[in-house]
């Protein structure tokens, strides 16, 4: 298809996969003309310094984590489950950082993580088909016909709820809570009597006496802000194209388009196609992007990504983010590292270990073993480390809430009916996040 000149409706022309199918165009067109008309949530600025802050990643002096919610969800959203999110993230950031002494870009799926692409249109639940549940932005997840047409009003709640969500996290990371002073504070109950726990705090100790050190050493500890603060950015999947556009604004410092509904937006494994409308959107904003790389992805398909979504070739613009799963990574991931290196296009590439190792458990629940997303984080350092290229990132989804989700762990979870309360994907709780976190800081140190 040839390209025509990039507007942020330009994806119009193309085939858009995973949309939901509106039954009322009317309530649709008014539901994003509101939203066309409400203030950003984030600024451009703020994108263009996660860009900054990726390119380290791309050239191997920081390291990207990137987690939260598969699905955020109208129901449980409370200022308790926000924080304890950034809780469990900001511990993951400690023990990568003091553990393998490199800077960590702290990127949250929240904040706006609520459209979810489906395998099929249409789900069994029990022995009634219903069409499928789509993420709260689009439909309830109520077992009955009537709770899953899509509703247009759900995208003015899921910028709302975007809102109060981000101003929390805004609050939390500046205002405070983040203060390296109390890196006790982030250690919740649950995790605290746990081995990862008791490991946390040997650190959370040893900065402790760091800071007190450089208090009697007479550095004005309180005035600095980089250990008071922390960069904390927000970032969803790019799903919904109307939704997206409505959001995206004329930077007038920079002249530039920007998607301003999250700070980095990401393309899925299954709407990533070259000629298709996300590629086609994602191409136009200059927000750091991400593209999920599954084990069906070729050679040419990621040279083709990176040349639309990086011609110019910035560092940190753009992030591969490998989901191939534990048995398939050895296999598919080296030829694609090595294409990308030569053909010099300076990526990020972070693991996501979650996507490809869902199975559906015996008693029918979808879940994760922890000995699989380990195996692949640990199979995708060895294969950037045989090609040359920094292992970036990680990706992963977990919760601060004490679930039973995804099964093993240091604590051995085996029963997924304990506390199962995901909106979709089987997140990691507390403990197993901490843990995975000690485990990534030696292999980074490595
Ligand atoms: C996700 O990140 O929740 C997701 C659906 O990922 P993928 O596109 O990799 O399947
Ligand atoms: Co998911």
């Amino acid at each position: 298809m040839e390209p025509n000149a990039w507007t942020p409706g330009s994806w119009r022309e193309r085939p858009a996969t995973q949309q939901p199918d509106w039954p009322d165009e009317a309530a649709l067109e008014s539901a994003l003309k509101q939203l066309t008309g409400m203030p950003p949530l984030v600024f451009a600025g703020e994108a263009r310094q996660l860009t900054a802050s990726l390119a380290d990643a791309a050239e191997g002096r920081a390291f990207l984590l990137q987690a939260g919610d598969c699905a955020e969800s109208f129901g449980d959203f409370s200022a308790d489950a926000i924080r304890d999110k950034l809780k469990v993230i900001l511990q993951m950031a400690i023990v990568l950082t003091y553990g393998a002494g490199v800077p960590v870009v702290k990127v949250g799926r929240i904040a706006g993580q609520f459209a979810k692409p489906r395998s099929s249109p249409t789900e069994l639940v029990g022995d009634v088909e219903l069409p499928s549940f789509r993420g709260h932005i689009v439909n309830s997840d109520a077992p009955d016909a009537e709770s899953r047409v899509a509703d247009p009003s759900r995208l003015v709640g899921a910028y709302h709820q975007s809102a109060a969500t981000l101003n929390l996290v805004r609050a939390f990371t500046k205002g405070g809570f983040a203060d390296l002073n109390k890196v006790h504070v982030w250690n919740q109950q649950f995790v605290a009597s746990s081995a990862e726990g008791r490991r946390y705090e040997l650190i959370a100790a040893e900065i402790e006496r760091a800071i007190r050190f450089m208090k009697a050493c007479g550095i004005l500890v309180e005035s600095e802000a980089r250990l008071r603060e922390v960069d904390f950015y927000t970032s969803h999947e790019a799903l919904l194209l109307g939704y997206e556009e409505s959001l995206t604004r004329l930077d007038s410092l920079s002249g530039d388009w920007y998607d301003c509904s999250a700070h980095m937006l990401w393309v899925g494994d299954r709407t990533r196609e070259l000629d298709g409308a996300h590629i086609e959107f994602l191409a136009g904003v200059r927000n750091p992007i991400g593209c999920k790389i599954g084990p069906t992805a070729t050679v040419d398909e990621v040279l083709g990504i990176c040349e639309r979504l990086d011609p110019d070739r910035v560092p940190g613009r753009l992030t591969l983010i490998s989901r191939m799963g534990v048995k398939r990574i050895a296999e598919s991931l080296p030829p694609l590292l090595g294409a990308v290196r030569q053909a010099g296009h300076p990526v990020v590439w972070a693991c996501d270990p979650m996507h490809g190792n869902t199975f559906v458990s015996a008693g029918g629940r979808k879940t994760r073993h922890f000995d699989d997303v380990m195996g692949e984080i640990e199979l995708f350092f060895a294969a950037c480390r045989a090609e040359g290229t920094w292992p970036g990132g990680v990706h992963v989804e977990l919760t601060g809430d004490d679930v039973t989700e995804c099964l093993g762990g240091a604590e051995e979870i085996l029963d997924l009916e304990v506390r199962y309360t995901s909106a979709c994907d089987p997140r990691l709780n507390g403990r197993q996040s901490l843990d995975l976190a000690f485990r990534v800081a030696e292999l980074l140190r490595a």
